[in-house]
């Protein structure tokens, strides 16, 4: 609580000056919250992913890498479950299957690992991606959302069969 009064006391000037005409938010749903904020106190997701059949491919490949993120390395519980769908479908012998059923391991907003010592991947041909820590997790993608889950002795695919996301552009200065 100190630390948190802390951090508003020394952010809110910056904010009010990035944003100096901001409207207030409308949208319930916006209020901000932190990647890696413990979200414990909700008892299902904030929000799930809705299956879009229009999502396309690139699309489906962003969302596994922003998934493999918010998952491993930057916490952020409310980012992952906005990508997984309302079936999650687990292979793991521990769980049932359901979001719901995850959601107390991951609310917490435990971070597992840095972009250096983990990885990911997409296989556009399956339709599956990979995160790689101290385990490996391999997920079925079904109209964007993440549908199913394994992981028991699964192995990651090798990278050139892993879809290359576009370099990011720099935003000139
Ligand atoms: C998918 O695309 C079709 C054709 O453009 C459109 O009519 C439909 O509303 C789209 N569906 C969703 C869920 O966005």
């Amino acid at each position: 609580m100190l630390f948190s009064t802390l951090a508003f006391a020394v952010l809110a000037p910056l904010t009010a000056l990035a944003l100096p005409a901001s409207e207030s938010h409308s949208d319930a749903s916006l209020v901000a919250r932190k990647p890696g904020e413990n979200l414990c106190s909700l008892k299902a997701p904030p929000k799930l992913c809705v299956p879009n059949k229009n999502i396309t491919v690139a699309e489906t490949a962003q969302r596994a890498y922003d998934f493999y993120r918010a998952f491993v390395v930057d916490g952020d519980a409310e980012k992952m479950f906005s990508l997984i769908d309302d079936v999650y479908l687990q292979h793991n012998p521990g769980y049932k299957s359901g979001p719901l059923v995850i959601w107390p391991l991951f609310c917490g907003g435990r971070k597992i690992g840095s972009e250096a010592s983990t990885s990911w991947c997409f296989d556009e041909k399956t339709g599956m991606s990979w995160a790689k820590y101290s385990t490996v997790d391999r997920w079925a993608w079904v109209d964007g959302c993440v549908h199913e889950h394994w992981d028991q002795r699964e192995a990651f695919p090798s990278a050139d069969k892993c879809y290359k996301l576009p370099a990011v552009a720099t935003p000139a200065a």
